[in-house]
């Protein structure tokens, strides 16, 4: 076993937490989820959420991380064998490897497009399209879309993330991550502050913005549909239910405290996400275009949103040019410091079961995943994002969530697992948490996985709505995850020999 890093300072790790959970989600994805799902009604089930499945699987990924850490673990599917002695257990696991991976791969791109457009703010080019058919024109031909574009422009800067978040990596957890986060939370929290309070100053008209997002319509409190939508949202910006937060915790010691610190983290995420992110794209879209724009634009989602609605608007207030740099300077910043949290459930795994350091895991994995971010770039006029949010952003989530809790509170025992969270914690979490750790987020999961997989997944796998031209394209990927997700596996097999021969696990 090799000597595994540590984080520097206790705010290190609520830093870099929050820094995975405050990420694209919570500026683009929420406001729009809300907007769509009834407004202040959708907070209803978004809080029963929060309190029900975001907070306990915050608490619950933070401790099995931390005990699997404790054997050398830092990832799933090593650490689901030091909870349940079933063997099998470790390839349910694979999914916290192969989750992190998917996302990463699209998410990527995405943020790279965040520092494309904080350059193109920064020169003045947004400011020079002064409509918003012409910004739609100009993202399209970003992404290479649009009839005669290429996209190589959005290449490079994709080159640089990718190369940035690979430095970071390379770094290490106190030497890269923390020291990433540790500068770039507040900064993009002082940006988004400053950009909240010119959206809320942009007139009076802006009340009526707010009141467009938050005048609760209770009669979507009926439909499935908006509970998993809240659900989905909830596990999304937390970044829980995928591994993450899991591989984060096993950097901890034996005693740091993880209540106090997970609730920490989470709460500044919910901060960030419905304070913050809840005062900027919609009620800024509102004050620009009206009811009918303000509906379209929230219709046609987070891109259309952010890429254009956003610039646009910032291209007709003064000093448009700086607040467009500030947006996607924030936007690039919150992306950054959740895409290198999900690199790293499977720089742990490399690193921890072949007994590497850190610089030899991480160059092995920089080359396998280079390769898979080439698919959402060229192909991603053809779904490929699309079915990746769908596959790693949605559906893993969910069911990784679901495993986590079941091994954890049933398998590995409630009342040992009650202990492992209060190993050095500062205040002690509420007693009637145990009941709902064990009897209301398991109901609650299978209850959304049930819904879900008739309303949502069944649909999905089935590709309706899918073209026929798309559907090779859909197929494609498929197959691709499939063939990732067996490889990840065949390595964990071959790990746990490795590890077998050293006599480090029976
Ligand atoms: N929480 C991040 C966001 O809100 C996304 C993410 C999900 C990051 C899962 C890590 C793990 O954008």
């Amino acid at each position: 076993m090799t000597q595994r890093e540590k984080w520097g300072t206790k705010l290190g790790i609520i830093m870099a937490v929050a820094g995975s959970a405050v990420g694209l989600g919570n500026f683009l994805r929420f406001p729009v989820q809300a907007a769509q799902n009834g407004g202040g009604a959708f907070m209803i089930p978004y809080f029963i959420s929060f309190l029900l499945l975001g907070i306990p699987l915050m608490w619950i990924e933070w401790a099995i991380g931390r005990h699997g850490g404790l054997f050398g673990h830092g990832s799933a599917p090593f650490i689901f064998t030091r909870l349940s002695k079933n063997r099998l257990m470790k390839y349910l696991g694979v999914i916290g490897i192969f989750g992190p991976l998917v996302i990463f791969v699209y998410y990527t791109y995405i943020e790279s497009w965040l520092l494309g457009y904080a350059f193109f703010a920064l020169t003045g080019k947004l400011l020079s399209l002064t409509t918003a058919e012409s910004m739609k024109g100009f993202l399209s031909a970003y992404q290479g879309l649009a009839p005669q574009s290429n996209v190589w422009t959005a290449y490079v800067f994709f080159l640089i993330t990718f190369a940035i978040n690979f430095l970071v990596i390379f770094k290490g957890i106190k030497g890269g991550i923390e020291k990433l986060c540790n500068i770039a939370m507040p900064l993009l929290f002082a940006f988004a502050v400053i950009i909240a309070i010119r959206v809320l100053t942009l007139g009076p008209s802006i009340l009526d913005g707010l009141g467009f997002l938050w005048n609760p319509n209770f009669a979507v409190l009926a439909d499935a549909k908006v509970w998993m939508a809240a659900a989905g949202q909830i596990f999304f910006t937390l970044s829980v239910g995928i591994g993450a937060i899991l591989t984060y915790a096993s950097y901890l010691s034996h005693g740091d405290d993880i209540v106090l610190s997970g609730a920490t983290a989470a709460s500044t995420n919910e901060f960030a996400e419905v304070i913050l992110g809840g005062s900027i794209v919609i009620p800024a879209a509102f004050a620009f275009l009206g009811v009918a724009g303000a509906q379209a634009a929230a219709a046609s989602g987070s891109f259309n949103l952010g890429f254009v609605t956003m610039p646009f608007i910032f291209g007709q207030i003064p000093f448009g040019q700086i607040f467009s740099f500030l947006w996607f300077s924030l936007l690039f910043l919150a992306g950054i410091t959740s895409s290198v949290s999900l690199m790293e459930p499977a720089v742990a795994f490399v690193r921890d079961e072949f007994n590497l350091d850190r610089k030899t895991a991480v160059k092995r994995l920089l080359v396998i995943t280079f390769i898979l971010c080439q698919f959402p770039i060229f192909f991603l006029g053809q779904g490929v994002v699309d079915e990746l949010d769908f596959w790693g952003g949605t559906f893993c989530l969910v069911l990784f969530a679901t495993i986590e809790v079941v091994l954890f509170v049933w398998v590995f025992g409630m009342d040992r697992a009650w202990e492992e969270m209060h190993r050095g914690a500062e205040l002690n979490i509420p007693r009637f948490y145990k009941f709902i750790m064990k009897y209301v987020t398991p109901l609650f999961l299978f209850f959304i996985l049930g819904f879900w997989f008739i309303q949502q997944a069944w649909p999905t796998i089935l590709m309706k709505g899918v073209s026929d031209a798309g559907k090779p394209y859909v197929i494609a990927t498929r197959i691709g995850l499939v063939l990732l997700f067996l490889g990840i596996a065949y390595f964990v097999r071959k790990a746990w020999y490795y590890k077998k021969s050293l006599g480090e696990v029976e």
